[in-house]
């Protein structure tokens, strides 16, 4: 069994071994993942996956704390995060609130959240506060509504420069590390040598200091859409797909249960 990182072993790891991320939502896949993994992301990217929603703006609370506790029981010896929903966070009062909440009733090591700069202030008031946070630069898809889509950054010179602004803004505020998504791999690798804390990449290119991704999109389990970053490493769906057929055509067929499935 590896060592349980912590928010130390975590930031340390910023130049010397690749941080590797991925979600989780239930006890049963948490458990499969654990072990080839250092961190586990309960992301809200539950609500499509899991939920079947068009995007993650309607994930409450609630959701993400049972979610998180359902992991924590199947990976207990990972470093878990869980993702803020939309509208938990919008002023530091409130943030801090609903994330002691989390705190309180799971057993989760610390939180993620959306935004740069300008969420540095509600930032730094959670981590003052004894809150662990990772932040999330870049394509946030909380923002999937009011910006009509989802859309990869650093393309002008104007986002590069925003994107660098952010990630300090965000260093400043104390978060341990933070997770880029959705942005041009030169402009990704430029942000992480900006910061001192690890910056991990969905969508962001080989240069950064760790990648994270969705675990149904990368078993191939998820069939709505696949972005361009995913590699898919199963085709999860096809071979689910053919289980169940068989196991239907073997109950309509009679081979199915056995003498060996009998009591
Ligand atoms: O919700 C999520 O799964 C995430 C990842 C895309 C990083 O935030």
């Amino acid at each position: 069994m590896t060592k349980k990182m912590t928010i130390t072993s975590i930031k340390k790891s910023k130049g010397v071994s690749k941080l590797v991320m991925i979600t989780a939502y239930d006890a049963l896949f948490a458990r499969l993942l654990e072990p080839s993994c250092d961190i586990i992301l309960v992301g809200d990217s539950l609500n499509m996956s899991f939920a079947g929603r068009a995007d993650t703006l309607s994930a409450t609370l609630e959701q993400m704390i049972y979610h998180t506790n359902a992991v924590a029981q199947g990976a207990k010896n990972s470093f878990l995060i869980c993702d803020m929903p939309f509208g938990t966070y919008t002023n530091s009062e409130e943030a801090l609130k609903n994330s002691i909440k989390v705190f309180q009733e799971t057993p989760v090591d610390a939180l993620k959240i959306e935004g740069g700069a300008d969420k540095a202030h509600i930032i730094a008031h959670l981590c003052s506060n004894g809150i662990a946070v990772c932040g999330h630069i870049g394509l946030l898809p909380q923002a999937v509504r009011s910006e009509g889509g989802y859309k990869v950054k650093g393309k002008s010179q104007e986002e590069q420069e925003q994107l660098i602004r952010d990630a300090k803004a965000l260093e400043k505020a104390g978060v341990f590390c933070m997770v880029i998504e959705g942005v041009k791999a030169d402009v990704a690798k430029e942000v992480a040598k900006s910061v001192n804390v690890p910056v991990i990449g969905i969508g962001a290119g080989r240069d950064v200091d760790g990648q994270v991704l969705v675990f149904s999109d990368m078993l191939g389990l998820f069939e709505e859409f696949t972005p361009k970053f995913v590699k898919k490493y199963m085709d999860g769906a096809a071979l689910v797909k053919s289980a169940i057929r068989s196991y239907s055509d073997e109950v309509r067929t009679l081979k199915f249960p056995q003498d060996i499935h009998t009591y």
